[in-house]
């Protein structure tokens, strides 16, 4: 599933997630593909290797941290944003 907030000109991601049996499929590449209509911030844990590699190689970038934002456990956010007209 991909839950989304939808402004007038910008998407934020609120949740994506993939059921652990059919990751690396390509299933939450289709779901991020339709919404690549407008810019789209999002936060993730500092330690979710596999989501910030998953952002990355989807032209997100890292525009900020906030500390502690997380608890159990505590952990920072990572703050990224993909521009959609430099896709
Ligand atoms: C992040 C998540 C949504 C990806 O879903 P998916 O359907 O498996 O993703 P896709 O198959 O479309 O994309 C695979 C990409 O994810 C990244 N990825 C997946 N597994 C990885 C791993 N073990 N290590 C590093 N990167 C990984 C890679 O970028 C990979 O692309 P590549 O194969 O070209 O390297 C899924 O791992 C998930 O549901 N995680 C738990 C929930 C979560 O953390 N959501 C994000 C919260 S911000």
């Amino acid at each position: 599933y991909l839950m989304v907030l939808d402004s007038i000109d910008v998407y934020e991601i609120l949740a994506i997630a993939t059921i652990e049996e059919c990751r690396n499929k390509g299933i939450a590449q289709e779901l991020l593909d339709k919404i690549k209509t407008k810019d789209i911030f999002l936060e993730v844990r500092k330690s979710n290797e596999k989501a910030i590699n998953f952002y990355k190689k989807n032209n997100f970038k890292q525009i900020s941290i906030r500390k502690g934002y997380y608890s159990d456990p505590t952990e920072d956010a990572i703050i990224m944003k993909m521009e959609v007209n430099n896709e």
